[in-house]
C-alpha cells in the first residue's frame, strides 16, 4: 500500500546524502527514491494539496551565475510550494562585478541563515567546491559541461510517467553531446535504470571515450529512428563551443534536426523530449515541438515536482542528522 500522507511518506525515507551534485554518484535506488517522492508530490497536487508545510522555517538560496528560465524559476517555486523562504541571486548586478569571489559570494549569502544552496555555474565542479566550503546542502543546477542532475531526473521522470519501467527502452540523445551536461546526467541516470542509450550527432560533437559510459554511438539519426523509443533533442551549446563543429546550422538541421518526415519514419509512439531552451528550426521543427509526440512541456511541469523532491529529501536528512546550518 503506497503512503498516503507526507507524514507516512517521511517515515519511510532513508535518504543519506547531504548534497545533490550529480547522477554519476547516485545508485538506481536513490534515483528511484527521488522520482517516487516527486510522484507523491504530483499525487498530492492532483488532490489539491499544492502548498505543503514540509520546508517551513527552511531558507533556500538560488545562486545563478549563468542564465536560466526553467531551472531557476522551478527551484524557486518548488521551495515556495514547500513553504520555504527563498533568496534568488543572479550574478549580473551583484558584487561579483566588484571582484567578489564565487566562494565568498556563497558564504556571505549562506551567512544570512541559508539551509540549502542551489547553484548554477559555467565552471564544471563549481557546486563541488561550494560543498567543501559551506555548511548548507548544495544542489547542482548545472555546472559547465559536467552535469545537470535535476534535468536528468525530470527527463527520466517524464519517460517513466509515459512508459513505466525504463529497462528495455532505447533512448537516443541527439546533438551536442560534447558540451552537454544534460547528456551526461541523462546517460548516468538512464543506464542505471536499465535503458539502452544511443548518442547521435556529428562525430565532432561526440566525446571520444563516450562508449566507456556504456552508450552506443551513431552519426546518423535516420539509421536509429526505427529502433528508438525516446528521442531527447539537445540544444547546440554555442556558448561553450570554441570552434566550428559543423559547417552550418542549415546542414546540422538537415542531418540531425527532428522534423515531420523523421517523425513519420519513427516508432508510432515515439516520445520527443528537449531540455529547453529549444531552437525551433534547428534541433526540431515547430511541427515536432508542438506535435502529439512532444512531452516538452510535461518535462517543465515535472521539473517542479522533481525539484520539490530533491529539496525535501535533502532537508529531511539535515533535520534527521541534526546538521542543519
Ligand atoms: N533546461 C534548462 O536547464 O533550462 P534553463 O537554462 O532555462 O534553466
Amino acid at each position: 500500500m503506497p503512503p498516503t500522507t507526507m507524514t507516512e511518506k517521511s517515515a519511510s525515507l532513508t535518504w543519506t546524502r547531504k548534497h545533490l551534485l550529480g547522477l554519476q554518484e547516485l545508485s538506481a535506488a536513490e534515483i528511484t527514491q527521488i522520482l517516487d517522492q516527486a510522484a507523491e508530490f504530483k499525487r498530492l497536487a492532483a488532490a489539491g494539496e499544492t502548498k505543503l508545510k514540509a520546508l517551513s522555517g527552511t531558507v533556500v538560496a538560488n545562486l545563478f551565475f549563468e542564465p536560466s528560465t526553467r531551472t531557476r524559476t522551478s527551484f524557486s517555486l518548488a521551495a515556495k510550494r514547500l513553504s520555504a523562504d527563498t533568496v534568488d541571486f543572479t550574478a549580473s548586478g551583484s558584487s561579483v562585478s566588484k571582484g567578489e569571489t564565487f566562494v565568498d559570494t556563497a558564504r556571505n549569502i549562506e551567512a544570512m541563515g541559508v539551509d540549502l544552496v542551489v547553484v548554477r555555474h559555467s565552471s564544471s565542479g563549481a557546486p563541488h567546491l561550494l560543498a567543501k566550503h559551506l555548511r548548507a546542502g548544495v544542489v547542482n543546477a548545472g555546472d559547465g559541461t559536467h552535469e545537470h542532475p535535476t534535468q536528468g531526473l525530470l527527463d527520466i521522470f517524464t519517460i517513466r510517467e509515459h512508459r513505466g519501467d525504463l529497462s528495455g527502452l532505447t533512448v537516443t540523445l541527439v546533438g551536442d553531446i560534447l558540451h552537454s551536461r544534460v547528456a551526461r546526467s541523462n546517460i548516468w541516470g538512464l543506464k542505471k535504470l536499465g535503458a539502452r542509450v544511443i548518442v547521435c550527432g556529428p562525430s565532432t560533437l561526440i566525446p571520444s571515450h563516450v562508449t566507456e559510459l556504456g552508450v552506443e554511438v551513431s552519426n546518423s539519426l535516420d539509421e536509429v529512428l526505427s529502433e528508438t523509443d525516446v528521442i531527447n533533442l539537445l540544444r547546440i551549446q554555442f556558448e561553450r563551443q570554441r570552434s566550428a563543429y559543423f559547417p552550418s546550422i542549415r546542414e546540422y538541421a538537415h542531418f540531425f534536426g527532428m522534423n515531420g518526415d523523421r517523425i513519420r519514419k519513427a516508432k508510432k509512439d515515439v516520445l520527443i523530449l528537449a531540455p529547453g531552451p529549444i531552437n525551433r528550426g534547428v534541433e526540431l521543427t515547430p511541427e515536432v515541438a508542438d506535435g502529439k509526440h512532444s512531452v516538452i512541456l510535461d518535462q517543465v511541469t515535472n521539473g517542479l515536482l522533481v525539484r520539490m523532491s530533491v529539496l525535501y529529501l535533502l532537508r529531511q536528512r539535515q533535520l534527521a542528522m541534526g546538521d542543519a546550518p
